[in-house]
Formats: structure tokens, C-alpha cells, sequence
């Protein structure tokens, strides 16, 4: 018996020691209830009174080295697949990450989204107009009938004679007037678009942002507490408004609107050309013709009205000398904004 239990052993501990060894089988084939070495204990049964200590003794050391051999195998086993795991895995944090170039947004369209943020901040709704427009909206409802010179100023594109591409965003104020009795408070940025040569301060497809409130009440001071307040957000704090009479067939009182220039506050530098101001806008209170034209009673409500070139505000805030640049689309270019 002493012999069989030594061959168990050896056969056990070399299954152990092999490559592909399965552990969990050797230790049910070798110590499990029906295992080799559990049969022997069982035919202890046999053995004389002296053999039974010695053979058993001898059976439990051969567990007991069955069962350490199988523990120490399964360690190995395991730091080994760990080892590999943390080599195949292996993760240098290191190593300089990899950049992704990620883009923003274009600076006629970021200027956009801050003025519409300053006007919504200011309680007004944002509208859209059609591009392609009947000359009803784009002229005559804005009381600029065919005979009128600022129809040469603002010369388009027809499509037919009634039909053209718009040529400023004030239509705009026509669709929301015919749709809506005030209080109105509205701004509408878009494409515009004029016959006009391609140079340093025009293109043929440019942006304007419109704006016109409307309420029983409201007068010039309101105009000016408005773009005052939009003037301050957008190009800073300190900045002041000039308003020059002008005229808009639109418009009584009309006004050309300057801001005091953010560079030099008003003493004359190269971006404001000498002047201390910068052009921005055009405005003035809606003419009674208008506000009747949509069905509103000029002797109940007044309103007034504006429209700024995007492609203008732009320029004046990042100092851009050319137009022609913010159509390029040269990365290079537009990286700095
Ligand atoms: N539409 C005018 C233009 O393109 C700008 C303008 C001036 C709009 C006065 C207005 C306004 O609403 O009241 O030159």
C-alpha cells in the first residue's frame, strides 16, 4: 500500500507540474470522494493494527502534498495570467495624449448668437423672414415706393419684376406687424443681398440684424435706452452712442447711430480712422405709414425700429479691415477668433 500510495503521489505531482495542467480536475481525480487516494484510505480497512498509523500517516502527508503542490501550482497560474493581462494591457499615461482639432463656430456666426443673447436678454423674440421676397416688403409696405432713390442704394437681384432677393431684413417688420397686433418686440438677423461690386466694405451677399418694438407708448428714449444697453454688452462698458438725423423712408425720425470707438474711447486711432466713432447702425421711430400698412393704429402705438450690418459689427469689434476675409475661409484667418 505504501508503494501505491507513493505512485498516486508521483503521478499526481507530475499531472500538477504539466504545461496545460487543469487543477480542478487533478484535485477531484486525486482527493475528491471518489478520488484515487480517498480509495485507499478506505482500504485501510484491511491493513494489520501496526501498518494502519503508518499507512495513515503516510496517506495524509501524501495529501497534504497533493494539496499544496495543486495551491502553489494554482498561484503560479494565476500570477502568471496576471503578468500577462498587465503586459498585454499595459498603458503608458505618459504618453502625450492625441490632440483632435476641434473647430468653433465662424465670427459673423458667433457675433450673431451674442447679439441675439443680448436681445433676448432684453426681452425680445427672435424672427425669420423669407430671403427671396416680394418687392411689396422689401420696398413699398416700408413706404419706399418705386419712384423713391433709396430704391437705387439698395438695387438687387429681381427674379421677376414683384419678385427679388431681399435687399435688408426690415421686410421682416412687415411679416411680423401683419401677423401680430403689438406689444411687439422682435429681432430678425439674415442674408441680405445688393448688386454691389466685391470690395474692402461690400459684397453682393452680406448680414444684417433687424429689430423693432412696438407698444403703445414708446418713444426715442426707448430707442436709445435699447442700443445703449446692446452698444455697452457688445463692445464694453465704457462705450458711448452718437445719433446723426438722418433719413430712412421707413423711419421719422430716422438716426445714424455710432458707437464711441472702443480703441481709442473717442479720440481718433486707426481703427476709427481719425474719427473717435464708429458707424454701426441705422434707426428711427416707425413711420406712421408703416405701422398703417400692417393694420396697426398709428394714434394707439409707436414703436421704433433698427438695423445694424453684422458684417459691420464684426469688423468694428475684432478690427478687421477687409470683408472679403470673413468670406475666404482661410483657416488661417479664422483660427484667431
Ligand atoms: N434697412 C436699413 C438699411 O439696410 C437699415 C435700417 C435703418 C433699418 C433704419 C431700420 C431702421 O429698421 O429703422 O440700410
Amino acid at each position: 500500500m505504501k508503494e501505491l500510495l507513493q505512485k498516486i503521489k508521483a503521478e499526481a505531482l507530475e499531472a500538477i507540474a504539466a504545461p496545460e495542467a487543469d487543477l480542478e480536475e487533478i484535485r477531484v481525480k486525486y482527493l475528491g470522494k471518489k478520488g484515487e487516494l480517498t480509495q485507499v484510505l478506505r482500504g485501510m480497512g484491511k491493513l494489520t493494527p501496526e501498518e494502519r498509523p503508518v499507512v495513515g500517516a503516510l496517506a495524509n502527508t501524501v495529501r497534504a502534498e497533493i494539496e499544496s503542490a495543486i495551491e502553489e501550482r494554482s498561484a503560479e497560474v494565476k500570477a502568471a495570467a496576471r503578468a500577462a493581462a498587465l503586459k498585454a494591457e499595459k498603458l503608458d499615461v505618459t504618453v502625450p495624449g492625441e490632440e483632435f482639432p476641434v473647430g468653433h463656430f465662424h465670427p459673423l456666426d458667433s457675433v450673431q448668437k451674442q447679439m441675439e443673447e443680448i436681445f433676448i436678454g432684453m426681452g425680445f423674440q427672435i424672427a425669420e423672414g423669407p430671403e427671396v421676397e416680394k418687392s411689396y416688403y422689401n420696398f413699398e409696405a416700408l413706404n419706399t415706393p418705386a419712384d423713391h432713390p433709396a430704391r437705387d442704394i439698395q438695387d438687387t437681384f429681381y427674379i421677376t419684376e414683384d419678385i427679388l432677393l431681399r435687399s435688408q431684413t426690415s421686410p421682416v417688420q412687415i411679416h411680423v406687424m401683419e401677423e401680430k397686433q403689438p406689444p411687439i418686440r422682435v429681432i430678425s438677423p439674415g442674408r441680405v443681398y445688393r448688386a454691389d461690386e466685391v470690395d474692402a466694405t461690400h459684397s453682393p451677399l452680406f448680414h444684417q440684424c433687424e429689430g423693432i418694438v412696438v407698444d403703445k407708448g414708446i418713444t426715442m428714449g426707448d430707442l436709445k435706452g435699447t442700443l445703449e444697453a446692446f452698444a455697452k454688452q457688445m463692445f464694453g462698458s465704457k462705450t458711448r452712442l452718437r445719433f446723426r438725423p438722418h433719413h430712412f423712408p421707413f423711419t421719422e425720425p430716422s438716426a445714424e447711430v455710432d458707437i464711441s470707438c472702443f480703441v481709442c474711447g473717442g479720440e481718433g486711432c486707426r481703427v476709427c480712422k481719425g474719427e473717435g466713432w464708429i458707424e454701426i447702425l441705422g434707426a428711427g421711430m416707425v413711420h406712421p405709414n408703416v405701422l398703417r400698412n400692417c393694420g396697426i393704429d398709428p394714434e394707439v402705438y409707436s414703436g421704433f425700429a433698427f438695423g445694424m450690418g453684422i458684417e459691420r459689427i464684426v469688423m468694428a469689434k475684432y478690427n478687421i479691415t477687409d470683408m472679403r476675409l470673413l468670406y475666404e475661409n482661410d483657416v488661417r484667418f479664422l483660427k484667431q477668433f
